[in-house]
């Protein structure tokens, strides 16, 4: 039992009004205590933005380029992530329980690169979210696709759990071969899944990506797409980020880099100091020709 407080001289700082400050980020004002926690280990409350390391390519198409060890070739990149992104069978079997920020975990799968990717599944228990200690759940979700209604069905499903739970659901936009990746489609998509109880949601860069944030009332990250070249990638994030976007959800154009150490330090630059892109572009050679002479 603690000893009675019975002091009479207390302070109630009454010339100090009570803060009642917005959160931070777009849209998650009415969200409850747990799940803007989640959020806050994902976006970086200084900047507003994030850098998600992606590297759940494996579910569907095995060992990808850049991932054949994850050991070897990931582990050294967390320091300089917000967040990870990976499935279940990665984060136990090779990321260290350490890892003190966000991991989004990979929800959805089923079909393998050889058939219909939009038939997917939930492919995860929420509990094991829960066990998992994971700060967002990421799911496909396929407008247009042959599967359209089934990966809506998906999402809404795990954003119902995850309001159960207070943990983030982020909707992917996954944009089949033969769509055409322009803002009319991003806008619906995107719209979609904020309509629908997406926390926040990734998608694809593309010409009047303004359009997209702007008519997106919740937060936006952009997926990094097939590997470019490290400025063009680099330009790709800063204009997302100038046109509305809250961040990246970046995989081969990190793992993929020729120094994958370098170019995830750059983004950083891009995406949480605002820094141009040909500045970003020359920090990233600074850092990889140290790397060299070291
Ligand atoms: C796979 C994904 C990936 O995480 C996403 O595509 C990001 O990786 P990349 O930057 O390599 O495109 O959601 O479905």
């Amino acid at each position: 039992m603690p000893e009675k407080d019975d002091k009479d001289a207390k302070n109630f700082h009454l010339d100090v009004p009570t803060p009642n400050e917005p959160f931070f980020l777009r849209g998650s004002n009415s969200l409850d205590w747990g799940l803007k926690n989640r959020l806050a280990k994902i976006f970086n409350p200084e900047s507003g933005r994030t850098v998600m390391l992606a590297i759940d390519h494996g579910y569907f198409q095995g060992p990808t380029t850049g991932l054949e060890r994850v050991d070897v070739n990931i582990v050294p990149l967390l320091p300089y992530s917000d967040t990870l992104m990976c499935t279940r069978g990665i984060l136990r079997s090779t990321i260290p329980p350490s890892y003190g920020k966000g991991v989004v975990l990979r929800m959805s799968g089923g079909p393998s690169i050889l058939k219909e990717l939009s038939n997917e599944r939930l492919a995860v228990d929420i509990e094991d979210a829960v066990r998992l200690n994971v700060a967002a759940m990421a799911v496909q979700v396929f407008v247009g696709g042959e599967y359209e209604t089934q990966s809506v069905h998906n999402m809404t499903r795990l954003v119902d759990a995850g309001l159960k739970h207070g943990i983030a659901t982020l909707a992917v936009t996954a944009v089949g071969r033969d769509m055409v990746r322009d803002a009319k489609y991003m806008r619906l998509a995107c719209r979609m899944c904020a309509e629908l109880g997406a926390t926040y949601v990734k998608t694809y860069y593309c010409d009047d990506f303004d359009t997209v944030a702007a008519s997106c009332p919740v937060p936006i990250v952009i997926a990094g797409g097939k590997k470019l070249e490290e400025r063009e990638a680099l330009t790709m994030a800063h204009n997302a980020i100038q046109s509305g976007a809250l961040g990246v959800d970046m995989g081969r154009n990190i793992f993929q880099s020729e120094n994958p150490q370098a170019m995830i330090q750059a983004v950083r630059k891009v995406v949480h100091e605002g820094e141009q892109p040909d500045r970003a572009y020359d920090y990233f050679l600074t850092l990889k020709n140290e790397k060299k002479s070291a």
